[in-house]
């Protein structure tokens, strides 16, 4: 029997869909007049993290920490340097031809610039039948065997569930707001019914007042289809209203991982707790310590020996400069005594394995 519970408003089942294990993503630099490989920017470092159905692990950290290549990946977009990405324990590059393409139509992007990646040519109508017409083709129907008037009634239904209505179909993507623009991009992402959406910054880019009922809008449909979502941002803020878990990176590593209620009552890590001070407090009585952080994120070039974070930590060590923290749950355990097996609280910091 699968065990589940009921966090937030959403089901959770106790079933890991998404796997990734030491998943390292490496870009090659190349310069000088030959145009020869000078080193290696090291945007993803050795992240391991499961979701489970159901699930929403949020994915927080600075502009440039890897967060949108780790996202990427885990679509299948680029070549690992090395790990995996399992989605119900098939490894996603061990499959090629029309597997690999069916396999990746069970995860769907959407993306923080939803005009960039809507095609301006097309009328909202073809952008959302494209899909239809990609999944006949992978499971050898016939393109018209999905005959326009059910597939015309399925998008209208589709453009109904993200809160827009049937003229939308006619008309072109820069006719819409850029709320609106999200809402086509939820659509889209959403059309073949997905198990996992990869979510990277999607309200960053609208004003605030639109914020929230995307945010609103992504809940209910992920509760209502039981989606298992990664949600990318730089905004603790944001992704503390959609996530079970949240992962904080720092330079290509995950630095703390837990469920979001202990990341924001019990933070551990010092950057997690410097990003945390950044945030402000509703309330104008509460007082909350601005945690300013010394220095520059270091270049993903060369990354600092050692904890990553050593540059700029004001807790650092003789062996911070030295040994990496590794990401660990049984020693965080017994300082936080927040978490479980199921779900612990994890952080890569040698204050708390010393
Ligand atoms: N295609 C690429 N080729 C070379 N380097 C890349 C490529 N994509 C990303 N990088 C580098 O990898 C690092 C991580 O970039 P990434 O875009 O994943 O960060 P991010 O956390 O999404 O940042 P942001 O918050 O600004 O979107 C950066 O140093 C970036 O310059
Ligand atoms: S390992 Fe050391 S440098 Fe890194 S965060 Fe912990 S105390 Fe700071
Ligand atoms: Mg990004």
């Amino acid at each position: 029997m699968v065990q589940g519970y009921i966090k937030g408003e959403s089901a959770i089942e106790d079933i890991p869909i998404l796997q990734v294990t030491r998943l390292t993503k490496h870009f090659p630099v190349h310069g000088g007049i030959f145009l020869r490989k000078q080193g290696v920017i090291h945007a993803v470092d050795d992240v391991s993290f499961d979701v489970r159905k159901g699930q929403t692990l949020g994915l927080v950290g600075e502009s440039g920490c890897g967060k949108t290549t780790l996202g990427r990946c885990i679509m299948g977009l680029y070549p690992l340097s090395g790990g995996s990405v399992k989605l119900h324990g098939q490894n996603i590059n061990d499959v090629t031809g029309k597997e690999m393409k069916a396999l990746r139509l069970k995860m769907q992007m959407i993306f923080q610039d939803p005009f960039e990646s809507l095609n301006s040519r097309h009328t909202v109508g073809e952008i959302l039948e494209e899909k239809y017409i990609i999944h006949n083709r992978l499971s050898n129907k016939k393109i018209g065997s999905v005959n326009s008037t059910s597939r015309r009634q399925e998008i209208v239904r589709l453009l109904e569930r993200v809160g827009l209505s049937e003229q939308a179909m006619a008309k072109f993507p820069h006719e819409f707001s850029g709320g609106q623009r999200q809402r086509i991009g939820i659509a889209r992402a959403i059309s073949l019914e997905p198990e996992v959406l990869i979510c990277d910054e999607p309200v960053s880019a609208l004003d605030v007042s639109v914020q929230s009922q995307i945010l609103n809008l992504m809940l209910t449909l992920q509760k209502d289809m039981g989606l298992t979502s990664v949600f990318i941002s730089h905004d603790l803020a944001v992704v503390r209203h959609v996530s079970d878990l949240i992962a904080v990176m720092y330079l290509g590593k995950i630095v703390e991982m837990a469920e979001a209620e202990y990341i924001y009552s019990r933070p551990m890590h010092p950057y997690t707790k410097a990003l945390l001070s950044a945030i402000p407090v509703p309330d104008p009585q509460a007082k909350r310590e601005r945690i300013i952080l010394k220095g520059e994120i270091p270049s993903p070039r060369n990354p600092p020996d050692g904890c990553r974070f050593h540059t700029r930590c004001e807790y650092v060590m003789d062996i911070c400069r030295q040994e990496v923290p590794l990401l660990n749950s049984e020693e965080s355990l017994k300082y936080t005594g927040t978490g479980d097996s199921n779900s612990p609280h994890m952080v890569a910091c040698h204050l708390y394995s010393i």
